[in-house]
């Protein structure tokens, strides 16, 4: 059986940055602490004057193409993943094919183009997608073009302000591919969920408390459904987990979600249910509160352990390193995980050659999915190859008033008159809402 799976990535980030402790905290009269050590964040991007989530990820795939020596011929499917869309019509995909027509000789009329909506999960429900088509065998040797862009924003004084970000990351799936092979071993938890919505606007309303809790209950799900088909798993089984990542803070709670489940402890639950006589439920109210201060006790000590610390050091904390720097790109976050995992064993020289990643995405609404993925023989070449270092040194530092009029330029407000802060240099630009975009 042919190997499907991710062939290449290129990374582009909103060309500026905000300095979360140094600008955002005495801006807001907080600690620096609440979003060093709390949320996890250093920095995040935003997109400049001249960039979108069009530009983003015309950019980034440019940049794809042209690495891999890509024309339009290559590629027979472009799916956008995006929860920051602008049109209820066309396709974000149209758009940004319409860009990299301006470049290439040929088009992509053949291509099939679409635009994936679930929230931040909407990134990996597109790879789904393009490797179903390639195992199916309708792609005709064509390659599939997944690009996941967000402009992550909030409104100001909501709480997830300080998570925010932008930034658009191109995969190009494909058969026998470089960076990882997809397996068929997945699993899900998915409810229908109000705690974050954006109907008919830019700015989501979110109870981010509750978020928190829906993330790791449907985490929870998909991990026993995970568990359904790869049952025998451990957490020693995987080199990284690279988790959905709306900021770090929220993937140590979920690491150590996963790492109990997997080492399957269940004295407490067993000791529960041996009291009460079945599995407990919530509507067991006097138990359920001891339960869940018998949980929390217990997941408190479990987090001090020798044991979890070195895998959460080992496993979990090299995805986040990118994270820290960006804040959360929504569709783009597990995949820029996912890179910042495999980044760091370029880095120290692992050898991660068939070793396994289990991906753990989510989108709020609310879906979780979990995957295992063997890494291909050609990753640390692809790694080493995709520019990212340099883009995020060059990010301009805003400075607190000039983060207030990007923010409300980039709430669709066309009447935000907002100088530019850097320069295009050859990339496509932004020319106006549904318009075309050039390349300057
Ligand atoms: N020093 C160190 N730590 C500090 C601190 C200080 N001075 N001050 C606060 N902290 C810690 C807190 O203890 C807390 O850590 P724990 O959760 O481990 O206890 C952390 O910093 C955050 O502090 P608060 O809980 O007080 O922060 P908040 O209430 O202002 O905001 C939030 C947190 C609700 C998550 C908010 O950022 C938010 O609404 N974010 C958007 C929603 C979101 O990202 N939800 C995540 C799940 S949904 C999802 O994943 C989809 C998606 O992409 C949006």
């Amino acid at each position: 059986m042919t190997a499907v799976g991710i062939d290449a990535i290129e990374i582009w980030t909103g060309k500026l940055q905000l300095d979360l402790p140094g600008t955002f905290a005495p801006a807001k009269g907080e600690d620096p602490g609440k979003y060093t050590k709390g949320l996890g964040l250093e920095t995040s991007s935003f997109p400049d004057a001249y960039e979108d989530i069009v530009t983003m990820g015309a950019n980034a795939a440019k940049r794809l193409m042209d690495r891999k020596d890509l024309d339009p011929q290559d590629i027979g499917r472009i799916d956008v993943a995006t929860e920051s869309a602008f049109d209820n019509s066309k396709p974000v995909s149209t758009y940004i094919a319409g860009c990299l027509e301006q470049v290439y000789d040929g088009d992509f009329h053949h291509a099939n183009k679409g635009e994936r909506k679930f929230a931040c999960v909407a990134g990996t429900q597109s790879i789904d997608d393009a490797y179903n088509w390639i195992k199916a065998g309708r792609n005709r040797g064509r390659a599939a073009l997944v690009i996941a862009t967000d402009t992550a924003l909030y409104a100001r004084g909501d709480p997830g302000e300080a998570t925010q970000g932008a930034g658009a990351v191109a995969m190009l799936i494909d058969e026998d591919p470089s960076v990882v092979e997809l397996s068929t071993e997945q699993g899900y938890g998915s409810a229908d969920e109000t705690d974050f919505l954006k109907p008919n606007q830019q700015f989501p309303s979110v109870d981010g408390k509750r978020s928190m809790q829906v993330y790791l209950a449907r985490m929870r799900e998909a991990l026993e459904d995970f568990e359904s088909v790869a049952w025998d798993t451990h957490p020693d089984d995987f080199a990284y987990i690279p988790f959905h990542t709306p900021f770090p803070g929220m993937v140590r709670k979920a690491g150590l979600l996963g790492y109990r489940h997997m080492i399957r402890d269940t004295e407490i639950e067993d000791a529960l249910e041996g009291r009460i006589g079945r599995q407990p439920r919530e509507e067991d109210f006097d138990d359920w509160e001891a339960y869940e201060e018998a949980i929390r006790a217990y997941m408190d000590d479990l987090k001090e352990t020798e044991e979890y610390q070195s895998w959460y050091a080992d496993t979990i904390d090299p995805t986040l390193n990118i994270s820290r720097r960006v804040g959360n790109w929504y569709t783009g976050s597990v995949h820029i995980a996912r890179v910042s995992a495999l980044r760091h064993a370029a880095a120290n020289d692992v050898d991660l050659q068939g070793q396994k990643l289990l991906v753990a995405s989510y989108g709020s609404g609310a879906q979780a999915e979990i995957h295992a993925e063997t890494v291909a023989d050609g990753w640390k070449e692809e790694i080493e190859a995709a520019d990212l270092e340099d883009q995020l040194q060059r990010r301009y530092d805003l400075s607190y008033d000039e983060y207030e009029q990007v923010h409300d330029r980039h709430n669709h407000d066309m009447d935000v008159e907002l100088e530019e802060f850097t320069q295009p240099d050859g990339e496509f630009v932004f020319t106006g809402w549904g318009r075309m975009s050039e390349r300057k």
